[in-house]
C-alpha cells in the first residue's frame, strides 16, 4: 500500500532572470520584471512528496522528523536569505528561474531519499504561480 507523505518547506531569496549575453531590453521582453537589475525578493514556499510503501511494522512511510531535517540542511539554510544568483554556485551558469530552482531542490534531495520511495517537488514562487518537477 503506498501513501504520498509530504512535508513544507520555505525559503527567502532574491534573484535576478537574465542573461548576461542579451541586452537589458532583450532580458526585459524575455523575463519581465524578473529581470529588474537590482534584484528582487520572493517568499519561495515548496512541498516535498515522498512516496512509498507504508511500513508494516511502523505505519510509516518515511519518518517525518528525519524529512525535516534534509529539508533544512540541505534546501532551507543553503538558500534562504541568499541571492541566489550570486551566492550559490549552482545558479552561476544556470538562470534561477522557479523551474530549475525546484530541479535543484529535487537534485539536492534525491540521493538523501531511499531509492525505492518516488520523490516530487512542487516549488511556489508567488501563491499563484508554481512549478513541479519531476512533471
Ligand atoms: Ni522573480
Amino acid at each position: 500500500m503506498k501513501v504520498a507523505v509530504i512535508r513544507k518547506g520555505h525559503f527567502n531569496a532574491a534573484h535576478r532572470l537574465f542573461r548576461p549575453d542579451w541586452s537589458d531590453e532583450m532580458n526585459r521582453e524575455v523575463f519581465g520584471i524578473c529581470s529588474h537589475p537590482n534584484y528582487h525578493g520572493h517568499n519561495y514556499e515548496f512541498d516535498v512528496r515522498v512516496t512509498g510503501e507504508v511500513n508494516p511494522e511502523t505505519g510509516i512511510v518515511i519518518d517525518l522528523k528525519k524529512l525535516k531535517e534534509l529539508i533544512e540542511v540541505h534546501v532551507e539554510l543553503p538558500f534562504d536569505h541568499k541571492n541566489l544568483n550570486v551566492d550559490c554556485p549552482e545558479f552561476a551558469d544556470r538562470i534561477p528561474t522557479a523551474e530549475n530552482i525546484c530541479i535543484e531542490i529535487y537534485r539536492r534531495l534525491r540521493g538523501e531519499i531511499p531509492p525505492e520511495m518516488d520523490l516530487h517537488i512542487r516549488l511556489s514562487e508567488t501563491p499563484r504561480n508554481f512549478v513541479e518537477f519531476p512533471a
